[in-house]
């Protein structure tokens, strides 16, 4: 196999030197096993945090071996029951082009009648943060007003789609004019183009005039202050991600935080992986999808070569939906 080994921890912002590409053999399959060719990569914001060796949620990549992520790919040798030659699973073994894996650790995609990548973005890791993060963690309910930041990201758009969908009003931020008119068009009633020289607090209090009921976090920073400082009483924050600080651990400075006080804001982080086993992402999900109310967009880099590209792509801007990799 060839796969992604992390060379370097990075300082600040990764560089693609900060990777290596090797080639491993792989083992004959013991019984129980599968060996997999890898389709779909993803790559991820988290991703960043797991190049620091530091304690964290999940363990630090380590230095020289094959970096893991989100993987679709195709069953091409089995020899565990029930998992049949020809079966796409989805699992742990990202990074790389090919995978041995107990079965175990490798999972049939559920049959949404989606394409299989979407399994890495709205139906998968992305989705099941967006969904759970809104509608339990920020207990957002239909009437509220909602700001998602990074709203034209893999996260933020599904946040968007769900929360339109459950009679919210919305709205977004991304950066750029043409990221806007998109989020626009799964149906925000505003965006914010953080980009475009207005403050992201300025922007916020013209778009939602009494005020916002959730905040959903991607992004840190500016935009959670803005949010703070528009905050109605008794807001819930959901706070997703922070992406602002992924590469550069600076001081954030929160102006309007003390405004938690006053207004009784409820604030909490949450990890996706707190609603493993729940399974009403996928009903509900299916019937948005059934009723129209779901759009996807991926951003896909060809070929196992450029899967650092696609990665450091995220902290730029570069992707629209869901940042994919195919191989
Ligand atoms: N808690 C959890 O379990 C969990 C699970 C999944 C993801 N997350 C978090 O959710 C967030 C979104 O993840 P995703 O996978 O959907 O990624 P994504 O939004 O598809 O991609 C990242 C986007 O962030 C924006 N961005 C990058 N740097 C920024 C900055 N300094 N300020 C403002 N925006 C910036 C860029 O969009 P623009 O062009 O609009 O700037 C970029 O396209 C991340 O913070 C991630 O860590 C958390």
């Amino acid at each position: 196999m060839k796969a992604w080994t992390l060379a370097a921890r990075p300082k600040g912002t990764p560089v693609t030197d900060d990777f290596a590409l090797v080639e491993r053999d792989l083992p004959a399959l013991n019984e129980g096993e599968v060996r997999i060719a890898n389709r779909w990569l993803s790559v991820d914001p988290y991703m960043r945090g797991r190049m620091n060796d530091t304690k964290s949620y999940v363990p630090p990549f380590q230095l020289g071996e094959p970096m893991q992520g989100g993987a679709i790919g195709e069953v091409v040798e089995s020899r565990a029951d029930g998992i049949a030659v020809g079966t796409l699973v989805s699992h742990m073994a990202g990074w790389r082009d090919e995978a041995v894996l107990p079965a175990a650790h490798v999972q049939p995609l559920p049959d949404l009648g989606v394409d299989p990548q979407a399994y890495l973005g709205q139906f998968g890791m992305p989705g099941m943060t967006a969904y759970y993060g809104l509608l339990q963690v920020a207990e957002a309910k239909p009437g509220d007003t909602v700001f998602v930041s990074a709203a034209a990201g893999a996260v933020g758009s599904t946040v968007v789609q769900i929360a339109k969908a459950k009679g919210m009003t919305v709205i977004g931020s991304a950066g750029g004019a043409e990221k806007c008119d998109w989020v626009r068009s799964l149906g925000a009633d505003a965006v914010i183009d953080y980009k475009g020289g207005q403050s992201v607090v300025e922007a916020l209090g013209e778009a939602a005039p009494d005020g916002i009921d959730v905040y959903f976090d991607n992004v840190g920073g500016d935009h959670l202050d803005a949010a703070l400082a528009h905050a109605k009483p008794g807001a819930r924050f959901a706070i997703c991600g922070m992406i602002d600080v992924y590469n550069d651990a600076k001081p954030t400075s929160l102006k309007y935080l003390a405004r938690l006080i006053g207004n009784r804001v409820r604030i909490q982080g949450f990890i996706v992986s707190d609603f493993k086993g729940q399974q009403d992402f996928y009903r509900d999900m299916a019937g948005m999808l059934k009723d129209g109310q779901l759009k996807r967009e991926e951003t896909v880099f060809e070929g196992l070569d450029r899967t650092p590209e696609a990665f450091l792509a995220l902290f730029t801007g570069g992707n629209k939906g869901k940042m994919l990799v195919k191989l």
